[in-house]
């Protein structure tokens, strides 16, 4: 089977909040493909584990910690990727997260805009900085979003707008930026199992599987490389012709109706 369309042998792929969770999978997952692969975020020490597995891999690995806030050092993050790797085709803006569980009437102002910083405006601030080097590879970016921006969920209002901005954002980059041969695509997780999803749930003493089981048609909650495998698909030759696109990876649509078993077989009985 030829498989060229999904190999990334040669190419430089820059990671945000590739430390842990999804962006950890997503990393690892684009050096196997054969990828080098840098990765930023706040805390060093997730980076440098990161990008240790990353080397185990037979991949150049490299920490650049940042904080994708500050438009400023994100530059400089950039710069360093570019100067330490040689070039760059794939960057995959995941840095994200919210203050959840706050009702709109009462959020803090600050928590609003530190939201919408990181879960928009640092998408922009790194595609805009990478954008010279992506032209030059004929690159193309991946945005991070989720379902809850796609059907919103109260508790994360800013989170919630912040993640359909980017959605847009993908698009109109997108429109622009394929002229000069760069995509933007953008994949939308569900819940999805990572550390910090997994204690957030046990703090909270909720019941994770009994919901995604009711919640949605595949009857589970997703997996980070399943998340991974999506944003490898958009990074990759195999999606050449695809630009502007938000998939959602989250174990099917979750909508209302009902089916009259009268005139409908159970399922269980095929
Ligand atoms: N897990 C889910 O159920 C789910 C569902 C839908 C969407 N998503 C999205 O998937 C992405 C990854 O989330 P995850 O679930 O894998 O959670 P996670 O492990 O907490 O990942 C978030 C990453 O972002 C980094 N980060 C946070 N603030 C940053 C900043 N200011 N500058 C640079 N890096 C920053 C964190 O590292 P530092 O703290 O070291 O900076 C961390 O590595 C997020 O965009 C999230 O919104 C997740």
């Amino acid at each position: 089977m030829d498989m060229t369309e999904f190999d990334l042998t040669g190419r430089v792929a820059l990671v945000t909040g590739g430390g842990t969770g999804i962006g950890r999978a997503t990393a690892l997952l684009l050096a196997e493909r054969g990828a080098d692969v840098a990765v930023a975020g706040r805390r060093a020490e997730p980076l440098e584990k990161t990008a240790g597995d990353i080397a185990a891999l037979g991949r150049r690995g490299l920490a650049v910690p940042c904080d994708v806030r500050k438009p400023e050092a994100v530059r400089a993050m950039v710069a360093e990727v570019v100067a330490r790797l040689g070039r760059l085709d794939i960057l995959v803006n995941n840095a994200g997260g919210a203050h959840g569980h706050i009702g709109l009437a009462r959020m803090d102002l600050a928590k609003w805009d530190r939201d919408i910083q990181l879960n928009l405006s640092a998408a922009q601030y790194c595609a805009q900085a990478a954008l010279p080097h992506l032209r030059r590879s004929k690159g193309n970016v991946v945005n991070v979003s989720s379902l809850a921006g796609m059907h919103g969920t109260q508790g994360v209002g800013a989170y919630s707008a912040a993640k359909a901005g980017l959605q847009m954002l993908t698009r109109v980059m997108a429109a622009e930026w394929g002229p000069i041969g760069v995509r933007v695509n953008c994949v939308a997780p569900g819940m999805t199992a990572t550390e910090a999803a997994e204690l957030g749930w046990e703090k909270r003493g909720y019941d994770a599987k009994a919901v995604a089981k009711k919640a949605f048609p595949l009857g589970r909650y997703g997996e980070m490389r399943e998340v991974a495998q999506a944003i490898a698909f958009f990074a990759c030759d195999a999606a050449s012709y695809i630009t502007g696109e938000s998939l959602a990876v989250g174990g099917g649509p979750n909508i209302g109706g009902m089916i009259d078993v009268e005139e409908d077989e159970p399922l269980a009985a095929l």
